[in-house]
């Protein structure tokens, strides 16, 4: 897990990305982010969360508080660190603006 952690936070300091710039932002989940929550946003590790389709707001906080330390994780915490607020704007557009589809159990 540290491995996968060391490959993501490199990877932020390559490519940086401009706010409102989606290919930037998918690079971004790509090289920091999929590895635990999928590229698609869908948990690809038992202890994350899927962020597909979530809010874009709620996933804007979430990452603030996650870099403040406000929220504390001890694997988000450090990945938080390495994002600037654009990142973070990018990467809340990122995933919210990925379509999923709910099917209630019957
Ligand atoms: C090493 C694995 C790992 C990586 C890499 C990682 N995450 Fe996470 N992420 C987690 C875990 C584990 C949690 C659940 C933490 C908790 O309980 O607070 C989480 C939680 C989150 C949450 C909160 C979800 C919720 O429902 O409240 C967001 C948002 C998030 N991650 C975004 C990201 C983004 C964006 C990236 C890439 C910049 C990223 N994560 C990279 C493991 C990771």
């Amino acid at each position: 897990m540290l491995s996968l952690l060391l490959a993501a936070v490199s990877g932020s300091l390559l490519e940086p990305a401009l706010a409102g710039d989606a290919p930037a932002a998918r690079t971004m989940a790509r090289s920091l982010c999929q590895n635990c929550h999928g590229e698609d946003g869908v948990a690809v590790v038992p202890g994350a969360a899927n962020l597909s389709g979530q809010q874009k707001e709620y996933l804007r906080q979430q990452l603030h508080a996650y870099r403040s330390g406000g929220r504390r994780d001890a694997q988000m915490n450090i990945v938080a660190k390495t994002l600037t607020d654009a990142d973070i704007e990018n990467l809340a557009d990122w995933y919210s603006s990925i379509k999923i589809t709910v099917e209630m159990p019957k």
